[in-house]
């Protein structure tokens, strides 16, 4: 039944996500274990060329695809093998509108979209928006929840149009392996479906080798990008989307529906960083510091609960299956009881129901009490 307060079938009948259920029980006294994102503020030099900008005026309306200077450094810095210049490029309203207005320019209502399990609520939450149907493709845990093509390959029908993707994954950390990318890429030469590959979380790597990209091996992908979590720059929703030729008119006319075009303050910031590409990876020193800190505390206080070791982006997954079926009111319990805010894994799929997913994008301090609050609790739970 729909909610009273609905006003379309849209809305009324969309999931809800379950990060936001148990963020919003939160207090302004919780640890925060539950969100992706960074403490640190976005660095100095450039919010000092906001400032600039923002001075020198002319911060009217950019072309929708966004400026023309930004969309070709894009284009340079990626060098994909299929898309190299700023035609190709549109900047977006952070990541989670370049998402939608990919879906937007690729699917019709009651075409299938095939996502992993665990995988990111907001490709999901987008796919429903439009109609379209989401199709959930296993990943295993005994393979670090990575793509398996195979199981993959399974879901696929008539209907398949997009197959999305997302390494270094959200919540797994976990960077896909080559040769599935290359699998998939012949699979969508096949079927006729489009690759949307999310490497939001891409200068976020702690294995510099592990992370092929499926735009390296096929013409049918598109980049999904941004600054918000490897800058900080969360706030200024800056994303990106880089298409083949043949995609990037449709996806500039549906995120000029969507948004017109991104903020121009942040498409200036977001020229400065590309033009010093060294600030892409300005965070990485600290990410590895805090990974190293979280593997560490879990160890310490949690050594009877199995926990992922990510390859990027700031998640681990603890696997909570001895203590719970169902993550969400364990997350909810949890935080009553400790004050600790964690997400519960069932917010990215059945795959990771009994998990939780633990964020260290904030202080090793913070992190470090948030999981020697969790030791107590867990010693008081019976098992499930
Ligand atoms: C995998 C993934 N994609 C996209 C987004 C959305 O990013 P943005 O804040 O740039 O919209 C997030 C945010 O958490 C994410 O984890």
């Amino acid at each position: 039944m729909l909610p009273t307060d609905a006003f379309s079938m849209r809305i009324g009948t969309m999931r809800q996500s379950l990060i936001r259920k148990v963020f919003d029980c939160k207090k302004s006294t919780s640890i925060n274990l539950g969100l992706g994102q960074p403490s640190e503020n976005v660095p100095a030099e450039i919010i000092d060329e906001g400032m600039r900008r923002l001075k020198q005026g002319d911060m009217g309306y950019t072309a929708n695809a966004g400026m023309l200077s930004l969309r070709d450094i894009i284009a340079r810095s990626h060098n994909l093998p299929f898309a190299g210049s700023a035609e190709n490029v549109v900047v977006t309203c952070g990541a989670q509108e370049a998402i939608l207005a990919a879906m937007a320019a690729c699917l019709d209502a009651g075409d299938e979209v095939i996502v992993g399990d665990p995988a990111f609520p907001g490709y999901a939450m987008a796919a429903e928006f439009l109609g379209a149907r989401v199709v959930t493709a296993p990943r295993f845990e005994a393979e670090g929840f990575r793509l398996n093509t195979a199981a993959l390959a399974e879901k696929i029908t008539s209907r398949t149009r997009l197959v999305v993707l997302n390494s270094p994954g959200n919540p797994t950390g976990k960077c896909d392996a080559e040769a599935e990318l290359k699998t998939l890429a012949e699979l969508a030469d096949r079927h006729n479906f489009y690759i949307l590959s999310d490497e939001i979380y891409s200068d976020i790597l702690y294995i510099p080798s592990a992370m092929p990209s499926a735009t390296q091996f096929s013409s049918r992908a598109i980049l999904v990008s941004g600054l918000s979590k490897n800058v900080a720059m969360t706030g200024f929703r800056l994303g990106y989307l880089i298409a083949p030729n043949k995609l990037a008119g449709s996806l500039t006319r549906s995120h000029a529906v969507l948004t017109t075009c991104a903020p121009t303050l942040s498409q200036y910031m977001a020229a400065y960083v590309f033009e010093n590409p060294r600030l892409r990876k300005v965070h990485l020193p600290l990410y590895t510091e805090r990974r190293a800190n979280a593997i560490n505390a879990l160890n310490a206080n949690l050594p009877h609960l199995p926990h992922t070791t990510p390859d990027g982006a700031f998640y681990i997954l603890l696997n909570c299956a001895g203590f719970t079926s169902d993550s969400l009111d364990l997350a909810l319990k949890i935080l009553e009881q400790t004050d600790v805010l964690t997400t519960p894994g069932l917010a990215f799929g059945e795959s990771t129901r009994q998990w939780l997913r633990l964020s260290f994008a904030g202080t090793p301090a913070n992190f470090t009490t948030g999981i020697e609050r969790l030791a107590p609790f867990f010693k008081n739970q019976t098992a499930a």
